[in-house]
């Protein structure tokens, strides 16, 4: 089973004595319909939400609720009726709201502005969520009454394919809100996974950061081309992710001999505070990516399509090939419990592993 708060006091839940997190009909906000927020409202609404996206850019509603009707559709959700777009909070029916999720810029004193209005707005048993990349809710709900309904929920860009989200716990988070999230996730057939601090980067982006480090820092020292550096990722490593992760794979691969490499690789990794000289001559020339028409690679408006395409079908594909798994991973089918290795009180290694073929 994932590890998840299973216990909170009675006085820390008592606000939430009338969650449910049975998403079927429950009336749930995404407020940003940008990026995230158009896919996060496919999410919700595939497991049942009644979804309400508050997106101020009034031009974008037609397209927004089109793109999602579309992915439902193609989830095998039909009923269009649980998707809609307003231009503002006030225009949102709080009645019932179970969940709100914040999608908006990036932009600390915004978030931190749009949750003191949500604290007001949004009924007491409502719990508020940021999809923030990298801002700790500890700090968007700084001062806020209601902090303890309020947590992190971050999903992977486009988020109705990738199956994980995280579920991230502020310093003042109720445990049971984010039980309660946590469990509606999965009922929206997402993989959470609960983060209990929220640290800079929380779990994933943690991680793929660090690989990013030394990606970048390979390329600086030219020690691999851009496209030397992809490939070694998806079709080396990076491949076998689809199979098992690091921890895992490991144990595949042999903890003994894991632990030689790392004893002999570490000193010499790049533990740089600062960004690569290729990132940042790549930033300050405006070569960003495909948005700006050019990043690592030249990206003409002809290309752009056809390589979203291309990337999309592959998700798809590897969402087919996953999605046995998903349940279980989501933890709602059995899974063994994890072999204990070392005690906690005297961190005696257990038995040794086995000899390698
Ligand atoms: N893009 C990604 O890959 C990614 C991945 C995970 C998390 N995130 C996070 O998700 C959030 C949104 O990112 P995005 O890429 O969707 O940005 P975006 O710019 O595409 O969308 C933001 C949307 O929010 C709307 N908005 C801004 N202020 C608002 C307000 N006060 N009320 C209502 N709507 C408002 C804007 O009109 C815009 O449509 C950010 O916090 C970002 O860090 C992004």
């Amino acid at each position: 089973m994932p590890d998840v708060p299973a216990e909170t006091t009675q006085e820390q839940g008592a606000w939430m004595s009338n969650w449910t997190s049975n998403p079927l009909g429950m009336p749930a906000v995404v407020v940003g319909g940008g990026t995230m927020g158009a896919d996060v409202a496919v999410v919700l609404a595939r497991g049942g939400c009644h979804v309400t996206v508050v997106e101020p850019r009034t031009e974008r509603h037609e397209r927004l609720v089109a793109h999602g009707l579309a992915e439902l559709a193609a989830a095998g959700v039909t009923s269009a009726s649980h998707l809609a777009c307003v231009a503002s909070l006030e225009d949102v029916d709080w009645a019932d709201v179970g969940l709100v999720v914040e999608c908006i810029t990036e932009r600390l004193a915004d978030k931190q502005a749009l949750f003191a209005r949500l604290d007001k707005l949004a009924p007491p048993g409502a719990v508020l969520t940021s999809n923030s990349s990298g801002i700790p809710i500890s700090r968007i709900s700084q001062g806020l009454p209601g902090r303890a309904r309020m947590l992190g929920l971050h999903f992977f860009m486009p988020a109705h394919l990738v199956p994980l989200v995280e579920v991230v716990m502020g310093e003042a988070s109720d445990p049971a809100a984010a039980r309660a999230v946590f469990d509606l996730m999965r009922a929206c057939g997402s993989v959470p996974v609960m983060v209990r601090k929220d640290l800079p980067g929380f779990l994933a982006n943690r991680l793929q950061h660090a690989l990013a480090r030394e990606a970048f820092a390979l390329i600086d020292q030219g020690v691999a081309s851009a496209d030397d550096v992809d490939a070694a990722v998806r079709f080396g490593f990076g491949f076998r992710f689809l199979a098992a992760g690091p921890v895992l794979q490991r144990d595949h691969a042999g903890l003994d001999v894991h632990c030689a490499a790392a004893a002999t690789i570490y000193p010499s990794l790049n533990n740089s505070a600062e960004p690569a000289q290729v990132l940042q001559a790549a930033v300050a020339a405006g070569r960003v990516g495909m948005k700006a028409g050019a990043g690592f690679h030249d990206w003409p408006e002809a290309t752009r399509a056809t390589e979203r395409a291309r990337y999309d079908s592959l998700l798809r594909a590897g969402l087919a090939l996953l999605s046995p798994e998903l349940p279980r991973a989501a933890g709602v089918g059995a899974s063994p419990a994890p072999v204990e290795i070392f005690s906690s009180d005297t961190a005696t290694p257990g038995p040794a592993p086995a000899p390698q073929p």
